[in-house]
């Protein structure tokens, strides 16, 4: 959840580079830049880059919102930030065009240093970027660094009784059932569901043919979830219809309005509203069947039903309807994202797409009588370092973002010291940080081998070296189960069939509220049953 939230900043960001997203060699591009529209490509930049400004001016100010104080920097004890005015971003426009986002935020790491302060309408955002100047930001108290009021356009679409509807202390216990409903080893009983999903899915392809492999992925990764997370009855009587209302719920619940004005009565918001009504009452009338006949499954929702908070008290139906449409939302995208950038990264250097294949036959070989199984899964260490690379390349949570409660100090890899001012804006690039090249040897490469144990790149560069699943407070509780279903999916698709990537390497849509891989990705599939 938090993960598809706080990328929205990224988001906005990205709406400057929108020039190059519009390809002239995408029809889709073609269309937009044809001479008759009315609008030339320098005219559109300008206007994006009016939209963007405005967006994030009206962003930031929305986190600062809750308790707006003057910063006064006189009674900071060190020294502030270096400072990044309007007129420095200006002039990073053309790179920002050309290169791209991250390569923006890269320049301006180059020149600035791991810590600065952006300034914009007088707005400011302090970016810190590698695991030097991290610490605190991942691992501070809620009462010192949080989201803010980041996250409240949640509300209407997980409820009230959850998250960001409740306290800070209900909403820390409200994770703690996250963490303990999803902990590694609760996923063992996930495993076998996970592997009918993907063997019944996979089953209907035919011998040989071509797919929109993300398309594919997205299907399949909301049975899974439908499967693990909601359970049997919504996975085999009501899984169009509950399909159907979350995505009405996700469309209509994260457009630029909802976000800024989520309760303003906007068609969208309305939409949004009805939709979560009508899942509210569906997931309620699960929940009610399995209370009042006692009945007991192997599933998330069952978790969640079954937590207590600290005094005893069982979450209430309203409470465990919130906290599973939650766990939908953070890990749809960012799961689905995952998989299909794997499948272009493998895909596209046959040497790890060897490597990922034999771990495969000796691991086959290995559990053949008693089939693959938790601990299987688990020795792929092939696998997960090629799935772990993709996403250190393209994280699906490009941005991460804070607001700083009280006045914190930071020290440098150099030793230089700052103070970040209470009240202020804080953000860590993953997408910058997953690339610094005294962590990562050769950061633009593909190279899973970087993870492996004579190289452990992310562990030795320090704690928040590697940073796609956040770190400390608010790391990603669902990170084992999201490996366990993409190993799963993975291990199937390179047993038994050959695949080739017939589209180019996509590029990165940063115009997505998450950004995700641009267009389709098609593969060519060829059944060998070999495995
Ligand atoms: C490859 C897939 C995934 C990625 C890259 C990812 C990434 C992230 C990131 C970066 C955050 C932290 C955001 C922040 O610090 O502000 C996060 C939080 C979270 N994620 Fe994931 N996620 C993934 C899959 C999942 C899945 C499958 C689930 C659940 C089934 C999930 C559940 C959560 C939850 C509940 C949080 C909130 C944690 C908190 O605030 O305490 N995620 N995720």
């Amino acid at each position: 959840m938090l993960s598809v939230l706080t990328s929205f900043l990224c988001f906005l960001c990205a709406a400057l580079r929108t020039a190059q997203i519009y390809d002239a060699h995408n029809p889709l591009c073609r269309d937009i830049l044809r001479p008759n529209n009315n609008m030339d490509l320098a005219s559109l930049t300008a206007v994006w880059w009016a939209v963007a400004l405005l967006f994030i001016t009206v962003l930031v100010t929305k986190i600062s919102r809750a308790r707006v104080t003057t910063v006064d920097l006189h009674r900071t004890t060190g020294q502030l930030p270096p400072l990044v005015n309007g007129v420095a971003l200006l002039k990073l426009l053309p790179t920002l065009l050309n290169k791209g986002l991250p390569a923006m935020v890269n320049d301006l790491y180059v020149k600035y240093g791991s810590v600065f302060m952006v300034s914009s309408f007088g707005v400011k955002v302090t970016l810190l970027i590698g695991p030097e100047v991290t610490a605190h930001f991942f691992q501070g108290l809620e009462s010192e660094i949080s989201h803010g009021n980041l996250f409240e356009f949640t509300v209407p679409m997980f409820g009230e009784a959850v998250g960001y509807g409740r306290d800070t202390a209900t909403r820390t216990e409200q994770m703690r059932f996250h963490i303990e409903a999803l902990r590694p080893s609760r996923l063992r009983s996930h495993v076998y569901p996970m592997l009918q999903e993907v063997e019944g899915y996979f089953a209907k392809w035919g011998e040989e043919g071509i797919v929109d492999l993300k398309l594919e992925f997205e299907k399949l990764l909301m049975l899974i979830s439908s499967r693990c997370l909601l359970g049997k009855e919504v996975r085999e009587n009501m899984f169009d219809e509950v399909y159907t209302l979350f995505h009405e719920i996700e469309d209509n619940g994260v457009t630029l309005i909802s976000f800024l004005f989520p309760y303003l009565p906007t068609p969208a918001n309305r939409k949004r509203d009805k939709a979560r009504i009508r899942l509210t009452q569906i997931l309620s009338d699960v929940v009610d069947s399995r209370k009042n006949s006692g009945r007991v499954e192997d599933d998330t929702l069952q978790k969640l039903i079954d937590s207590k908070y600290k005094d005893g008290r069982p979450t209430t139906v309203e409470e465990v309807v919130g906290l599973i449409i939650g766990l939908l939302f953070a890990g749809k995208h960012t799961s689905s994202h995952t998989s299909t950038w794997t499948a272009a990264c493998l895909l596209s250097h046959p040497t790890f797409l060897r490597a990922a294949i034999e771990e495969q036959q000796q691991i086959s070989s290995k559990y053949k009588d008693m089939g693959l199984d938790y601990n299987a899964f688990i020795e792929m260490d092939t696998l997960h370092s090629c799935i772990k690379e993709a996403l250190r390349k393209h994280p699906p949570t490009p941005m991460l973002v804070r607001r700083a409660h009280k006045q914190f100090m930071v020290k440098t890899k150099e030793g230089k010291e700052y103070d970040i001012p209470q009240d202020h804006i804080v953000a860590t690039p993953t997408i910058v940080t997953n690339n610094i090249s005294y962590i990562y040897k050769d950061p633009q490469v593909y190279d899973p081998c970087r993870f492996g144990p004579e190289r452990r790149e992310d562990k030795v560069g320090g704690k928040f070296s590697y940073t796609s699943f956040s770190g400390g407070r608010h790391i990603c509780t669902g990170e084992a189960y999201a490996y366990m279903q993409l190993k799963v999916i993975w291990s199937h698709l390179l047993r038994n069939f050959e695949l080739e990537l017939i589209s180019p390497f996509p590029k990165t849509d940063w115009g997505k509220f998450l950004p995700e891989p641009q267009g389709k990705l098609l593969v060519k599939y060829k059944r060998n049953g070999i495995l």
